[in-house]
């Protein structure tokens, strides 16, 4: 039996894309899943393919940019499976611009979601996981900030940087309550909806196309994306704290 069968797992941002991948993960392990996103209708759907897949799930409608909506998010959760196991802080945004035709609205919406929304998701999710004795978090960072930067997405990579910083202090202070933060940079995952997806569409790219400019030569499968954050939560991975896992296909080492 998978170490995941009846554990509680949060996934944000899973009404589409990485999201709805990580989600249908842990629904094949047997894992209760509670999708929570914005997006009602990608929402429920995403919930019914984990109900399709044979697993327990709830959608929690959540904009985590909100401290309180976060807040009765974690509450609704142990109040229907009364325990948090794992959380994938994984909803996020992406605006192009220059950085002399950005606006203050757009800093706010990056660093809103991108940033405090992790914030407000692992304050309520720790808070709930000292008192299960344990737990495990995985934020979802990208290569676009404090590896590398991107022209026109100089928000998000500030949003993302913050994230970096956030996960490493928050494992060194939540290491000794057997709670594990770790973080993961992605790219060039083949995740139907997902940012890279909807950059392929408008640039008229193929997925083979884009497998090209990735040293392995394809993009990356979502299963690649999702052992990973599997192991994070893993048991097995207890001793690995503060990390920032690159997924790229080679994309950073070139
Ligand atoms: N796809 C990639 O190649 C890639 C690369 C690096 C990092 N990421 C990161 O992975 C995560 C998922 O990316 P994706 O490509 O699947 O993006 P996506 O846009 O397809 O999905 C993001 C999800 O987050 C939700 N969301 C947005 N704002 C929200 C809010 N305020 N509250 C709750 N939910 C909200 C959206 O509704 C959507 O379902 C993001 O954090 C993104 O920055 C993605």
């Amino acid at each position: 039996m998978s170490e995941f069968a009846d554990k509680v797992v949060i996934v944000t941002g899973a009404a589409r894309g990485l999201g709805r991948v990580t989600a249908l993960a842990f629904a094949g392990e047997g894992a209760r899943v509670v999708i929570s996103d914005i997006d009602r209708a990608g929402g429920e759907e995403t919930l019914e393919m984990v109900r399709q897949a044979g697993a327990q799930g709830l959608f929690l409608p959540t904009d985590v940019r909100v401290e309180s909506e976060v807040e009765e998010m974690v509450a609704k959760t142990v109040e229907s499976y009364g325990r948090l196991d794992c959380a994938v802080n994984n909803a996020g945004v992406v605006r192009f611009a220059p950085i002399d035709e950005e606006t203050g609205e757009s800093f706010d919406l990056h660093v809103d979601t991108n940033l405090r929304g992790v914030f407000h998701c692992m304050k309520h999710e720790i808070r709930q996981m000292k008192k299960n004795g344990g737990g495990a978090i995985v934020n979802q960072s990208s290569v676009t900030g404090s590896l590398t930067g991107n022209p026109t997405e100089s928000l998000y990579a500030a949003s993302k940087g913050g994230v970096d910083g956030l996960t490493k202090s928050v494992a060194l202070e939540v290491a000794k309550h057997g709670i594990s933060v770790n973080a993961i940079a992605a790219c060039g995952i083949d995740a139907p909806g997902d940012v890279f997806h909807q950059w392929m569409e408008r640039e008229g790219i193929s997925a083979e196309e884009a497998g090209k400019m990735f040293p392995i030569g394809r993009l990356g499968q979502a299963d690649e994306l999702t052992a990973a954050v599997l192991f994070l939560c893993s048991e097995k991975a207890r001793f690995i704290l503060g990390h920032l896992l690159v997924i790229d296909g080679g994309w950073i080492a070139r």
